[in-house]
This record gives C-alpha cells, sequence and structure tokens, in this order.
C-alpha cells in the first residue's frame, strides 16, 4: 500500500476521534505484514487517564484481532475540525506499544495527506526496554 493510502485511511479515522476535553483530533492507520489496516483514534475520558490515544486504538484492535506483524503506521493530529498542519509525533507510551510488537524497522509515517515524513521505530524510539 502506498504511503499516502495509509495516511488519508488515518485522516478518515482522525473524524471519528472522540477528544471533548482536549480539542485534539488524532487519527491512525495501521498497516499489517499481509495488508490489512486497522484503524483507530484518540479517545478521551472525564477521567483524563483512561484516555487512549489513536495508535494504541489501532493497535489494540488488529491484536486482538490476532494480528502479531506489522509493517507501518501512518499519524495525523491537530485541533479538532482543522485540517492538521504540524507533525503529530506518538507518545512515549504509544512508542513503547509499538516496540512490543514491532521490530526497528517499523514505519511511522507522520503528517497529513499534502505532506508526510517517513520515520522509524528504532529512530523515534532508540533503546526501548523489553524483557
Ligand atoms: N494523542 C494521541 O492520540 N496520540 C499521540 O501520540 C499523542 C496524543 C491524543 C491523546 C489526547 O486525547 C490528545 O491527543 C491530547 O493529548
Amino acid at each position: 500500500m502506498e504511503h499516502k493510502e495509509l495516511m488519508h485511511l488515518a485522516c478518515e479515522a482522525r473524524e471519528r476521534a472522540y477528544a471533548p476535553y482536549s480539542g485534539f483530533a488524532v487519527g491512525a492507520a495501521l498497516l499489517t505484514k499481509g495488508g490489512k489496516v486497522y484503524t483507530g483514534c484518540n479517545i478521551e475520558n472525564a477521567a483524563f487517564s483512561p484516555t487512549n490515544c489513536a495508535e494504541r486504538t489501532a493497535f489494540f484492535k488488529a491484536v486482538s484481532e490476532g494480528e502479531r506483524e506489522f509493517s507501518a503506521i501512518a499519524v495525523t493530529g491537530g485541533p479538532a475540525g482543522k485540517a492538521p498542519a504540524e507533525h503529530c509525533t506518538p507518545c512515549g507510551v504509544c512508542r513503547q506499544v509499538m516496540a512490543e510488537f514491532c521490530r526497528g524497522d517499523f514505519l511511522i509515517l507522520l503528517g497529513n495527506e499534502e505532506t508526510l515524513t517517513v520515520h522509524t521505530l528504532a529512530e523515534l524510539l532508540p533503546h526501548s526496554f523489553s524483557l
């Protein structure tokens, strides 16, 4: 799948973000090695800490469906209701979740449909924790 196409799916997922507290809407699209895509959005909570990021929503959907092998994730985010201008980089918790299932060459696509940058997990989370 083309990087732009995966980012397009992340943008669609962002439309479903539930972010009444931060007003910051994030979408993600996770590509499995088998070619399937699992999308996710951030889901906030009045108690704040139960909030789930878009990336983890996508990973947890995929893993709970039996997926274990992933090649790339596209992430897009910014103030809700506006086109995302800045790159939204995954938080540390989401990077650690990625490291649980992916090697350093896992691709992380950031930006929007017009401009995207390609990173690796090794670049965004060097020296990750593992048991
Ligand atoms: N958020 C994500 O969904 N992914 C990230 O990588 C960074 C932050 C969400 C969590 C919260 O709903 C909102 O963005 C503001 O932090």
